[in-house]
């Protein structure tokens, strides 16, 4: 398998964006943009309260819609948390897992994001987990150190069956909401590493069938040259995914 066979998957990561009422006006916007572009799977994580509105909206078109987070236990007191069942209940298919944000602001450890991986895959949902390193990082030259560890720390106890569920996303947190995008060749490199790591705990074939996407400051301008890398099956938009016409552009650049 290659990148021709894998599939390549852009989705749009909303953060703290859009109330219901936008998120609806935002879609049916995008909805005849992104009509028969089937080659790459198109999705958007929105927040919470937005969900039940976008899927609706999203109603009859290849728009998948996901989460940005979701809680490690089943249910419980855990207040102001949410839970596997009640995404795939409003139907959410997807959550992203380990953004950068999270860690950085939300206390988010490779041991919270590899339990909140177990539990979104028992429930059913698919898991776009993201790694990456900051630039402090970078600079000392241990990003492979970083992003490898991170992603074998999240698939702790993830078997090869369940890798099907998973998308990984290499996020240089240097990149994310800066402008600053990675070059496309260190973009290929690092997902290269990632599949590398994926290589060595479940063999070539799942390394090969995984998609692992950027992100980071990629946009409609940048993202044709980022999405031409061989390791670079998609990517996660977080800025420019706030506008129907920049996300469908993009989109249209993975087909
Ligand atoms: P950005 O965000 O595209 O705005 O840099 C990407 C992300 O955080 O997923």
């Amino acid at each position: 398998m290659n990148r021709q066979t894998r599939n390549t998957v852009i989705a749009g990561n909303w953060k703290m964006n859009l109330t219901p009422s936008k998120a609806k006006a935002v879609i049916e916007e995008l909805k005849p943009l992104v009509a028969g572009k089937d080659n790459c799977t198109t999705i958007l994580c929105v927040p919470f309260v937005d969900i039940a509105t976008a899927v609706e909206a999203a109603k009859g078109s290849n728009i998948k819609i996901g989460a940005q987070n979701v809680h490690f236990e089943e249910k419980g007191a855990f207040t102001g948390e949410i839970a596997a069942d009640m995404l795939l209940e409003i139907g959410a298919e997807y959550v992203i897992i380990g953004h950068s944000e999270r860690r950085q602001y939300f206390g988010e450890t490779d041991k919270t994001v590899n339990q909140r991986v177990l539990a979104a895959l028992k429930a059913g949902l698919k898991v776009i987990l993201c790694v990456g390193e900051v630039l402090e990082e970078r600079e000392q030259d241990i990003t492979a150190e970083i992003v490898s560890m991170q992603t074998k720390i999240a698939l702790l106890n993830v078997d090869e069956e369940m890798m099907k569920n998973i998308i990984i996303a290499y996020e240089p947190v240097w990149a994310i909401g800066t402008g600053k995008v990675a070059t496309a060749e260190q973009a290929d490199e690092v997902c290269g590493i990632i599949r590398n790591v994926l290589s060595a705990k479940y063999g070539n074939t799942v390394a090969e069938a995984t998609t692992i996407q950027y992100g980071g400051s990629m946009n409609a301008a940048n993202s044709a040259e980022l999405l031409s890398k061989v390791n670079v099956d998609g990517g996660l938009i977080g800025g420019a995914s706030l506008k129907a016409a920049d996300f469908a552009v993009i989109v249209g650049n993975a087909q």
